[in-house]
């Protein structure tokens, strides 16, 4: 039995790609799919902070846990190393790509086009938005985690 890997993504590995690795963890233990998840950033501005506190309590209120999180930046050998890099937005795809070995870019994905259903393509940076947009963020990624866990259930 492979265990696939996934590695979300964003710019400060604080809010949103610690929520969809929250997230994301969570739904596939629930659906009893065996899957490795990490998250990282694309920037270090954060390196060894745990997610923000917005995060976490919006994230807590529904359930979800981020014990043990901590920031990280995107490393080389991530690319041969996870099959799926999801990235929450167009920036960091791009950002991805400046880093990645070209035969691995293949693995490189906006995360929201596991949520098809949705016209929104990429998950809103929270950081320096109002409280609500902490919430959207967990809307969005709860609907795409589940899209994915279809994908790799079948
Ligand atoms: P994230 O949000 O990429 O979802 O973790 C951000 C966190 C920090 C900053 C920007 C976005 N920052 O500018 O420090």
């Amino acid at each position: 039995m492979i265990v696939p890997k996934v590695l979300f993504v964003c710019l400060g590995n604080i809010c949103r790609s610690p929520t969809a690795e929250a997230v994301f963890t969570t739904r596939a233990k629930q659906a009893g799919l065996d899957v490795h998840v990490e998250s990282a950033g694309t920037s270090g501005w954060h390196i060894g902070e745990p997610p923000d506190p917005r995060s976490i309590a919006a994230g807590e209120a529904r359930g979800y846990s981020f014990q043990g999180q901590a920031s990280r930046k995107v490393i080389r050998a991530d690319f041969g190393n996870f099959d799926y890099i999801l990235a929450m937005d167009d920036k960091n795809v791009e950002a991805l790509k400046e880093t990645s070995p070209e035969n691995y870019w293949q693995r490189i994905q906006l995360f929201l086009d596991y949520a098809p259903s949705n016209t929104v393509r990429e998950v809103p940076d929270p950081y320096y938005g109002s409280g609500d947009g902490f919430t959207r963020v967990l809307d969005l990624i709860e609907q795409a985690s589940d899209g994915l866990i279809a994908v790799l259930s079948k």
